[in-house]
């Protein structure tokens, strides 16, 4: 492949060039959504980033009353012709949001023209959210955009998209892993080897990032934290950390894991600052914190076939883990005893992931039973703690609180007999359950009801 730049003349080192992706989405002048976080984001990666716009709005469509939008159809042809001419070449294209059908056209085109064995499609079917179409969208755009599944390589539609490609309804209840799958079969099996739907509805506090890999016949499920808040941008935010985690050579489950944490990230950064919501995450914020993107350590060494054996170190690694100086600090709720109770909890999950790390715990049934006991002690003794504490309160949401203590317990006790019947990877199982669950209740219910019962003691002067 013939590429521009970085020459090295005089110099012994082997010239080093960063991927380079054609980004094809709308530019927003206002608000974090698009190429106003692709390019960021990427950019970060060590990905170059080739804008295509699609449109030039002057800002994004959730949350505005007065917009501006202009339509670039006839730009982006005129562009991508010019581009042709000269030769360039890209190691992915990636679509996101178009401003018509008559623009699903255009990226065909353009696909066609630019992808080559090696180059990787990624296409985000942006059509709508929680249920509903996005502004001038209908069926009309979701029957063109069908079109465009059979030349990607990877997809990334949300839940609501997932359901308007397959014809499905939208419904947040009784949609269970069998039915999940089933989509991503049904999606995969329209085109693309690789399918991601985000914000499936998943148990009690968590929202699941669903894959599969057909290639392997792989499903995975990230599970993150639900924050209740919903940002515009953060779709764009998750494809482009996935995207760019595997230009860096990032293998699919690590890519996956890096995304979901990211976004996790960014929106609980922004709701903890109190972010204005249509604005989007606050990137900056995120992107210039180094100890929670491990980006820092990347290194412009894995491009081409002569890189192999030096790789980069494992991005995003430190943030896969559960405990931080920063979770431990986050999980305080403020109760002595239901903090030390966490803390524990932490490090011992903390402890856990390391041995499932390193192999041990996939061989050692110690490790899996000690697991399990101490889960049975959280389960039962701190659970019973925490929902006293709410009869003795009168706390309003304990039902729902219950619900996801209920919710654990099922689970510990289908970890009991999996273990039982010598389930093989259990210890992984119950790790990425705990990953979701644990950081989601904790960072939620459990910190919810400490401001209440730190409220009704300062109203009532009973301490602990
Ligand atoms: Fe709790
Ligand atoms: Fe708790």
């Amino acid at each position: 492949m013939k590429l521009p730049g970085n020459s090295t003349a005089g110099s012994l080192e082997r010239p080093v060039f960063p991927p380079r992706v054609a980004a094809i989405h709308d530019l927003s002048c206002f608000g974090r959504c698009a190429l106003a976080v692709v390019i960021p984001i990427m950019s970060r990666l060590g990905i170059q980033v080739c804008p295509l716009p699609t449109a030039l709005l002057s800002s994004h469509l959730d949350g505005y009353r007065h917009i501006a939008i202009f339509d670039l159809s006839r730009q982006m042809t005129e562009i991508f012709q010019a581009w042709q001419q000269e030769g360039v070449e890209f190691d992915a294209i990636y679509s996101g949001f178009l401003a018509d059908a008559g623009q699903v056209e255009i990226v065909s085109r353009f696909i066609s023209l630019f992808k080559r064995s090696n180059t990787l499609v990624m296409v985000d079917p942006v059509l709508g959210d929680d249920g509903r179409y996005y502004s001038g969208f209908d069926q009309r755009m979701t029957e063109k955009m069908r079109q465009l599944l059979p030349l990607a390589d990877i997809i990334t539609p949300n839940y609501t998209e997932a359901c308007f490609l397959l014809g499905e309804d939208y419904r947040l209840t009784g949609v269970d892993d069998t039915i999940i799958a089933g989509y991503l079969r049904r999606l995969a099996a329209m085109g693309p080897g690789r399918v991601v739907i985000t914000g499936t509805p998943g148990p009690p506090g968590c929202l699941l990032n669903a894959a599969y890999d057909r290639l392997n016949g792989t499903y995975s499920q990230v599970s993150n934290p639900f924050i209740e808040c919903r940002y515009p941008g953060t779709g764009d935010t998750y494809a482009s950390v996935l995207l760019g985690c595997l230009l860096r050579g990032r293998d699919w489950e690590e890519a996956l894991a890096a995304a979901g944490q990211f976004v996790l990230d960014a929106v609980k950064i922004t709701w903890q600052s109190g972010g204005i919501r249509r604005e989007g995450v606050l990137l900056e914020t995120v992107l210039a914190r180094p100890e929670l993107w491990g980006v820092s350590q990347v290194v412009e060494n894995n491009r081409g076939g002569d890189s192999a054996g030096s790789h980069d170190p494992i991005i995003l690694r430190g943030r896969w883990g559960m405990v931080s100086s920063d979770l431990l600090a986050d999980i305080k709720v403020g109760i002595g005893t239901i903090d030390r109770d966490h803390q524990e909890m932490a490090v011992f999950l903390a402890r856990l992931e390391r041995m499932v790390e390193i192999g041990q715990a996939a061989v050692n049934r110690q490790v899996i039973e000690e697991t399990l006991s101490r889960l049975d002690w959280y389960v039962e003794q701190h659970f019973d703690r925490e929902e006293q504490m709410m009869k003795d309160y009168g706390y309003p949401e304990a039902a729902r609180h219950v619900a996801e203590h209920q919710f654990c317990r099922s689970k510990v006790r289908m970890f009991h007999r999996a273990l039982a019947a010598d389930s093989r990877d259990l210890a992984k199982t119950v790790l990425n359950f705990l990953r979701g669950w644990m950081i989601a209740h904790f960072l939620r219910s459990d910190k919810q009801l400490g401001e209440y019962v730190k409220a009704c003691e300062q109203r009532y002067g009973t301490g602990e």
